[in-house]
């Protein structure tokens, strides 16, 4: 099957933006090749949308509701009739099942194909709704940052999972964002982030953007966590997250349970921090999330490389939950939730 999507590789000194609308197509800067190439993928269809989000060339929550809303406008410029929409949106809704910034996202453009259902113009509105809910992203990235930047005491080294930053999100980052500002602030001594086994977001992304924003960081295996805390060498925890259900629990990418459990038992602080548009009060607990589970290859293999024997079985869940009374706060755009969080989470999603 030939690959619908066109790769081109471009000089490391161009500026990056990660998602970005050109001439009628969707640009990705490709994350599957980061950091050692820089490479874009031009999409013309909501399938193809759909498709470089499964394969994870756009991750993170924030982003791949970005993403989505623009396959929509995609959608809308073949063929704008509400069916053919709802179609599309189901197909992007399902690329990756646990983050809800996807339904989110499509479903608000779902509401503006349907204001005005006959509009010769509705490709164009689409495309206006999904570039105002990008910069609205950027926006409560900017806003969340600066409250959990507050949170961090001055001369903290702090750890995180996964990556959050501007590739993940609107632009700025969540967790790495909340660091990025407490790094500008010069409240921040040290970031350490974890590997992130087996996709190796920490390793390949987040060291990448601390290295361009000059924030001095550490790699570590996800296993040296504990060595980390018992040694009081991290002040707190900060992590991104994938969906938060009414109580706090918390879905992020796999480890993430670990690293809460561990904070706990050396009373380290763990933070959270998430747009509004990641909080799904429709879900009362972590058991009404579903959690995606990838190929097993990602775990036999390192890229292309066997890592275990041939014909190895492999459990890879890409998430997990973190229990609400694990969590110190949960930082968002509206402001900061704590515990008991089924009243101060309605109340930040309110002002989101
Ligand atoms: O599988 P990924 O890379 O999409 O998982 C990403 C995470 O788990 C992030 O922590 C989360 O989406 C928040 S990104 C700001």
């Amino acid at each position: 099957m030939t690959n619908p999507v066109q790769t081109e590789t471009v000089s490391l000194s161009r500026d990056l933006t990660p998602i970005e609308w050109q001439h009628g197509r969707l640009c990705l800067l490709d994350q599957s090749r980061l950091p050692h190439e820089v490479s874009y993928v031009h999409l013309s269809t909501a399938e193809e949308t759909a498709r470089a989000i499964r394969e994870m060339r756009v991750r993170g929550a924030p982003a791949i509701g970005v993403t989505a809303a623009y396959g929509m406008a995609l959608a809308a410029a073949q063929d704008g009739t509400i069916a053919a929409l709802r179609s599309a949106a189901d197909e992007l809704a399902a690329s990756r099942p646990t983050a809800v910034n996807l339904r989110w996202a499509v479903e608000r453009m779902m509401r503006v194909a349907k204001q005005s259902p006959h509009d010769a113009d509705l490709a164009a509105r689409l495309l206006a709704e999904a570039a105002e809910l990008h910069r609205e992203t950027l926006e409560s990235d900017i806003r969340l940052s600066a409250f959990g930047a507050a949170l961090i005491s001055p001369g903290s080294s702090v750890l995180t999972h996964c990556n959050t930053g501007a590739l993940a999100t609107g632009g700025y980052g969540t967790a790495l964002g909340v660091i990025r500002r407490a790094w500008e602030d010069g409240r921040l001594c040290h970031v350490f982030t974890t590997e992130t086994r087996p996709w190796l977001q920490g390793a390949r992304l987040t060291t990448w953007e601390l290295a361009r924003l000059g924030v001095p960081a550490t790699l570590v295996v996800d296993s040296a966590a504990a060595s980390l805390m018992a040694g009081g060498r991290v002040q707190c925890v900060i992590t991104g997250a994938d969906r938060i259900a009414a109580n706090g629990d918390t879905a992020n990418k796999i480890g993430t349970l670990s690293l809460a459990v561990l904070a706990d038992h050396f009373c380290v602080p763990f933070y959270v921090a998430a747009p509004v548009s990641t909080v799904d009060l429709g879900a009362a607990s972590g058991d009404d999330i579903t959690i995606e589970e990838r190929p097993e290859a990602e775990v036999t293999h390192a890229g292309s490389s066997p890592i275990a024997p041939e014909g190895t079985s492999a459990w890879n869940p890409a998430f997990d939950v973190t229990p609400g009374r694990l969590i110190a706060a949960i930082i968002t755009d509206g402001g900061v939730a704590r515990r008991p969080f089924e009243q101060s989470l309605a109340e930040v999603a309110g002002r989101g």
